[in-house]
This record gives structure tokens, sequence and C-alpha cells, in this order.
């Protein structure tokens, strides 16, 4: 771009020039540092992953999925537009990490999800008859694989210092609890308190955790559980549409400690950074206060059918809602892309208390 003539020579730069610098500036401090987004997680952050998964019927590569997405298309996503994951990825000035499972690359060097819809902590979260889902332990094992190849490309310096720069989303814990509730679970856990349980779940992400860290990560983005028990799916349950409290007291219980484990983490490692974002009050606000978001129903699912649209999931067959702007959640358990939005900029710009240390903005300039 050249200097227009008409600019005084003295003056710094002309404007389209000085717009240029102010672009390309905003654009290094907003998203050039961040070399790659791992998404690691389950339904709020998968992108696809789902999709390649032989004989599960754990997907939402169908419609009225995907139905506010670019060109209105299902791609997988559990949601009617774009999901936490692509939010955050515009955000950081990437595009959306691809699914690790769709090969699109070898190497992803932008980046890749290992999410996976109905994953979980424990590897038999979300698994059964026809169902299938990569657990965490098997999304970390993908990332053990393509950190290799990483290093074979970049070297052992290369990788270090690309992976020391990028950012490890995690999202994850939501199944579990939901399993923990399932009366098909009860009896397996009869003799299983919510802190026993809770406390095998910490245990379970911090052996992940270190794993990522042995790997080169340095840079994590944790987010805490949402107030599950106000989901329509467990509304659904309750003569009067109440929110479930015992799950919602597992959710914080299970946040409690995901602080706590993260700061100890810290503290051992001397090397690693966070944003923990703790997703419980900031989801809890807007469903006790839709309005002052913008929102007008706060306790029916936009597409599905029976009692608050909750009794089946977001299918061909279900019915969906004309005004998604209004709805706090699109199925029975995800949110819609309004609300994912709220949620994002919490996490990228948010402060204290929802966002601790720092949020991801501050995480990406360190
Ligand atoms: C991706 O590659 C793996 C290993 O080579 C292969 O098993 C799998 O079928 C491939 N998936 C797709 C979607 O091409
Ligand atoms: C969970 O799966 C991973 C492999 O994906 C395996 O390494 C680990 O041992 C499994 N954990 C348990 C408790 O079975
Ligand atoms: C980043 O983490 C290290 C220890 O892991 C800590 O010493 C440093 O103060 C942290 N930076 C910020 C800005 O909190």
């Amino acid at each position: 771009m050249m200097a227009s003539s008409s600019i005084s020579s003295k003056s710094f730069c002309s404007l389209s020039t000085c717009l240029f610098f102010f672009i390309a500036l905003i654009a290094f401090v907003e998203g050039q540092s961040v070399p790659a987004v791992y998404v690691l997680g389950d339904s709020l952050v998968d992108v696809g992953n789902n999709n390649y998964i032989d004989g599960s019927l754990l997907k939402a590569n169908y419609p009225y999925n995907g139905i506010d997405y670019p060109g209105g298309k299902s791609t997988g996503r559990f949601c009617n537009g774009k999901n936490a994951a692509d939010i955050l990825g515009e955000k950081v000035g990437l595009p959306t990490s691809p699914p690790y499972l769709s090969n699109t690359s070898s190497l992803f060097l932008k980046g890749t999800s290992f999410a996976s819809g109905g994953s979980g902590l424990f590897n038999s979260t979300g698994q059964g008859f026809l169902f299938k889902t990569l657990s965490l332990p098997k999304q970390v094992d993908y990332f053990t694989t393509l950190q290799a190849r990483l290093v074979q490309h970049l070297g052992a310096a290369g990788a270090e210092q690309h992976l020391s720069k990028s950012l490890f989303v995690v999202v994850i814990g939501s199944n579990d609890v939901f399993a923990y509730f399932d009366n098909n679970n009860k009896n397996k856990l009869k003799n299983v308190t919510p802190d026993q349980y809770v406390d095998e779940m910490i245990a379970i992400l911090q052996g992940l955790m270190k794993q990522l860290h042995s790997l080169g990560a340095r840079k994590f983005v944790m987010v805490g559980l949402g107030s599950l028990g106000c989901t329509p799916a467990q509304r659904f349950k309750s003569n009067t549409e109440d929110c479930n409290s015992d799950m919602n007291n597992m959710a914080i219980k299970y946040n409690n400690k995901l602080t706590a484990m993260m700061a100890g983490l810290q503290s051992n490692f001397n090397d690693i950074n966070y944003t923990y974002f703790d997703t419980y009050p900031v989801l809890y606000d807007i469903i006790q206060n839709p309005t002052k978001y913008g929102f007008k129903e706060a306790k029916a699912a936009c597409c599905g059918l029976g009692k608050l649209n909750a009794g089946v999931f977001c299918t061909p067959l279900a019915i969906f809602c004309p005004n998604r702007k209004d709805h706090i959640f699109w199925d029975k358990v995800h949110p819609t892309q309004e609300t994912d939005t709220i949620l994002v900029n919490v996490i990228y710009s948010g402060s204290p208390p929802y966002v601790t240390p720092m949020n991801a903005q501050q995480l990406i300039a360190l």
C-alpha cells in the first residue's frame, strides 16, 4: 500500500497506511501469538469428530442441528449454529480447529479438535450399544500421537516452542455428572458418594493434565461445569419444571475441586498458566435473569418434542422454534449459539470471579 502524496511527508503514515498498520497491529495483538488451538472435550465443543465414529448414534450431523450455521449445514455440531469452539477460534483469530478424525491434515499446524459428543473423563461415560465416543483419555492418546509427528516435523525445540504458545482448551465433565444420575448407572454406583465420584473425576483429569504438560502444553483454558441441573432435560423430570439441585450441587463441587487442582498443578510445575472459567454462576444468572441478556425462554429447548421440548433430542422428526435468539437452550442439554457467544465473551475478556486467575486474552498475551 502506497502513502498518498496529499498527506504531509512529515506524518508518520497516511490514512490508508495507518489503517493498514492498525489492522496488522490488532491482528498481531489478537491472534498471531497463538500458533494453534487444541480442543479437548465433549459435545459442547465437538465440531464433527463423532461424524467419523462408525456404528454410533451419538451424532448431530442431521437437521435441525446447524440450521443457523453458515449454509444451514448440519456439520456434527450439537447446536443451532456455531458452538463455543468456533466462537473462541474467531476471537483468537484462527479458523476453527478441525476434527482430528477428519484426517484433513497430518500435522494440524493451526490446531485440531479431539472433542467428541457424549464423552467424559471416565472411559465408560457415553459408551454403550450403538453409543461410541472418544473419552478424554482417548483424546489425550491421540494428542500424544500428533505430538510425536510434530516433533518429527518441527524438531524437538520447534515443537516445544509451538506447543508452549498454543492454547489447550478443555471442556469436560458434564457427561460424567449426567452418568452419575442416570438410573441405569445408579445400581453400579450405589456405594459411591458424590464426593468420591468427583474426586475420581479430578484424579483422572489431573493425570491427563500432567500428560499434556509432559508433551509440551503450557497454556490451558479450563472450562468449569454449568448449572447442569437446570437444562431442559432435567426440568423435564420434575413435575414443577424445577432444576435438579443435587446435580447442580455436584457441578459446583466439581468446579471447586477443579479450581484447587489447577492451582496445585501450577505451583507444582511453575511453567504453566491457565484461564479457569466458572461457567456455573454465569450460566445460572442467564437462566435466572433471561431478559437481562435478551432471552425470552429459559426453560424450554428450542428443538425437540414433548414437555419443554425436552422429551427427545433434536432430530428431523422434532419441532424447532422460529426464534432461536430468544432461547438459552437449543436442545435438551446444549446451549444455543446466542448463549455460547455470551459465555465465550466472558472466557475471552471477562473478569474475576468468573474467569481466574486471568482471561483468555491475557493468557494469550503472556
Ligand atoms: C484417517 O486415518 C486413519 C489411519 O490411517 C484411518 O484408519 C481412518 O479411516 C482415516 N479416516 C478418514 C475419515 O479418512
Ligand atoms: C482409559 O482409556 C485409555 C486409552 O484411551 C487407557 O490408557 C486407560 O488405561 C483407560 N483407563 C481405564 C481406567 O481403563
Ligand atoms: C504464569 O505462571 C507462572 C508459574 O507457572 C507464574 O510464575 C507467573 O506469574 C504466571 N503469570 C501470570 C501473569 O500469572
